[in-house]
């Protein structure tokens, strides 16, 4: 599957910078950075809301593009303090992130979720919608949960609309750690091929065209491994994202695994030519 999508990757600026003027400077050092891998990986930044438009403008012939970080359900009217998906969108949102853990943790339900994706895709963009358990147990129990952010948080799309979603698989506990520690590969690829078969499901073959990326610590010495090994499209890393040499990191690990991955298809597609001849003889 994700052999032919173009590996995607989004930096989740959070609350950083704290100026305009350092957000300019990191917009630009970012895409000057991803200027040499810009056939390989799609990036994406996502700054503060108020950063948006100003990056936006400084876009023009440059390959980084800009999201949200989050949008309202709200469309209209007396809101105070509310940013709506077609508001970001016309200030050159490509994308939003929708459901992180940290707007989880603040009250926000699958329900909520579902009207944020359902108003994110109605205005043309991209819903990164994130999913993951706060904790593993033995029995399996979080496969639940992750089956119920699915569902639920996906309610309101079509199969018609599913290529405008991409699924951020981010387990809570592997988010901001400080030690660094992400999921292992393997792991990953389990839920991977987890999330794949559940989205099937539900949306049938057109599943497939679903992108899923991971978050987590994801930092330019495990993006390779996550990549190569892990059955994933991508990522959606935090504080790796914040500083342009790291984050290029991130960027020439996975140009690196891609490489990898397409030598070894090579490889094992000749093999299975070779196979089949040596079978009709
Ligand atoms: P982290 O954050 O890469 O800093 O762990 C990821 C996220 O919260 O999206």
């Amino acid at each position: 599957m994700k052999k032919t999508l173009k590996p995607l990757i989004i930096g989740n600026w959070k609350l950083t910078p704290n100026t305009l003027d350092e957000a300019k400077k990191r917009y630009l050092e970012t895409a000057k950075a991803h200027a040499k891998y810009k056939s390989t990986v799609d990036v994406v930044v996502c700054p503060p809301a108020s950063f948006i438009a100003p990056l936006s403008l400084l876009k023009k012939s440059k390959t980084v593009s800009v999201g949200a970080q989050n949008v309202s359900f709200w469309t209209t009217g007396s809101k105070t303090g509310e940013i709506s998906a077609s508001q970001v969108r016309s200030c050159g949102a490509t994308c939003s992130i929708v459901g992180h853990s940290e707007r989880r943790a603040l009250g926000e339900t699958d329900e909520v979720v579902a009207e944020k994706v359902a108003e994110v895709v109605k205005c043309g963009m991209t819903a990164v919608v994130c999913i993951g358990e706060t904790e593993r147990d033995e029995e399996g129990a979080y496969l639940e949960v992750i089956k119920a952010q699915i569902k639920k948080g996906l309610a309101r799309i079509s199969k018609q609309e599913i290529h405008r979603v991409v699924i951020a698989y981010e387990p809570v506990w592997a988010i901001g750690r400080t030690d660094n520690v992400a999921i292992t590969s393997h792991d990953l690829h389990q839920m991977a091929i987890f999330i794949h078969k559940y989205l099937k499901e539900i949306f049938g073959m057109a599943g497939d065209l679903i992108r899923i990326i991971y978050g987590g610590s994801v930092t330019p010495e495990n993006a390779f491994d996550l990549y190569q090994n892990g059955g994933v499209s991508g990522f959606l890393p935090g504080r790796s994202s914040w500083d342009a040499k790291t984050f290029e990191g991130i960027f020439s690990g996975v140009s690196l695994a891609l490489k990898e991955i397409k030598k070894a298809t090579k490889i094992q597609s000749r093999q299975n030519t070779k196979t089949k001849v040596h079978k009709r003889k």
